[in-house]
């Protein structure tokens, strides 16, 4: 067993928690990682609010651990975010605010429904800003991982995000996919860790089997940094670039931002015909480094266990036998 404070804090039996990915979680992969003692999170970001209240009601339907839902706040409505809070789930999850948006008032909201707030930051100023308006658990994204990230990597940032927040409790992701890399963050001062494209190839994963086929496929150095994504689907991010599968998609159009701009409509058409016909070559593929650490496709559940037992050996048997102390 691996236990830290924040495991009472968030009432879970393993420090780990499934990234709230926006259309790459689903209902039973996030039951599927609270009943293994993790905290499910589902990604609602751009879901219809009354759908919102529908997805809730079907996690508790299926899981009776805790659970998150998550929003990327620079495009919630309040609709969505009213009918999230008025479902009361155990924690609220947000990342990427707007400069400009009041997050005290947001997590005050949050808390009068009896949620943990978890801010997910790749800064130390946005770290700091979340700690200030309240938030009870900061997740300390690094650049390695899946997805929009920002420039810092985990080992830097992570370390810098828990001593500035102090007494707030740190969470660890980005380029995390299995014990070791648990273990590691742990070292670092984080009380566990996030993850995404690790539980993007498992059994309950939403995506095509083609993509979790894709994950596999990666070695970790064909992901790169880009904007690509995001301007086909006219998409402004503040202050992120999207991490993603140096395919066929980002090859056609990287030096060529400008005739994307240009062909934008059509870019996001042949993107959701790629989603929709699973073609890993053509879709848009958010996927971090540690995909070169994915090998396989197992239930999220054994893989929580799985992810826990390898630390464990590492922090008691491992370690200890090849690190003389003193
Ligand atoms: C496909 C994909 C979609 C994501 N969508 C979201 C999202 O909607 N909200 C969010 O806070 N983070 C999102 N993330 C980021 C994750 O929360 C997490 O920070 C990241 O996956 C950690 O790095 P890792 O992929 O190396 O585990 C997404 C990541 C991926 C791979």
């Amino acid at each position: 067993m691996i236990h830290t404070p924040v495991c009472d804090l968030l009432r879970i039996r393993h420090p780990i928690v499934l990234g709230g990915m926006a259309g790459s979680t689903s209902v039973p992969l996030v039951a599927a990682v609270s009943n293994a003692g993790g905290l499910g999170t589902l990604g609602i970001a751009r879901t219809p609010a009354e759908q919102i209240p529908k997805d809730i009601g079907a996690i508790r339907e299926t899981t009776k651990g805790p659970f998150g839902v998550n929003f990327l706040l620079f495009v919630a409505r309040e609709p969505a975010i009213d009918a999230a809070l008025n479902a009361r789930p155990p924690v609220f999850s947000a990342a990427w605010a707007r400069a400009d948006q009041d997050l005290r008032a947001l997590f005050g909201r949050a808390h009068e429904a009896g949620s943990q707030v978890m801010y997910m930051a790749g800064t130390v100023p946005e770290a700091l800003r979340a700690k200030a308006a309240g938030a009870d658990v900061i997740v300390a994204q690094g650049t390695e991982g899946g997805g929009h990230v920002g420039w810092m990597a985990s080992m830097a940032v992570l370390p810098m995000i828990v001593d500035a927040v102090g007494s707030t409790p740190v969470m660890a992701a980005g380029g995390i996919a299995d014990g070791r890399g648990l273990a590691a963050a742990l070292a670092l001062g984080a009380q566990g860790a996030l993850l995404g494209t690790r539980f993007l190839a498992t059994k309950e994963s939403p995506l095509h089997p083609n993509f979790k086929q894709a994950v596999l496929d990666s070695d970790g150095h064909d992901t790169v940094l880009t904007e690509i994504p995001d301007i086909a689907r006219a998409n402004v991010w503040p202050g992120a670039m999207a991490r993603s599968r140096r395919n066929a998609f980002i090859e056609r159009w990287a030096g060529r931002e400008w005739e994307l701009r240009a062909r934008q409509p059509e870019a996001a058409a042949a993107l959701q015909r790629a989603l929709e016909t699973g073609d890993a070559d053509n879709a848009s593929l958010l996927i971090g480094q540690d995909a070169g650490l994915i090998h396989d496709i197992p239930p999220a559940g054994e893989l929580v266990e799985r992810i826990v037992a390898e630390a464990e050996a590492l922090l008691k048997d491992r370690l200890p036998k090849l690190v003389r102390v003193g």
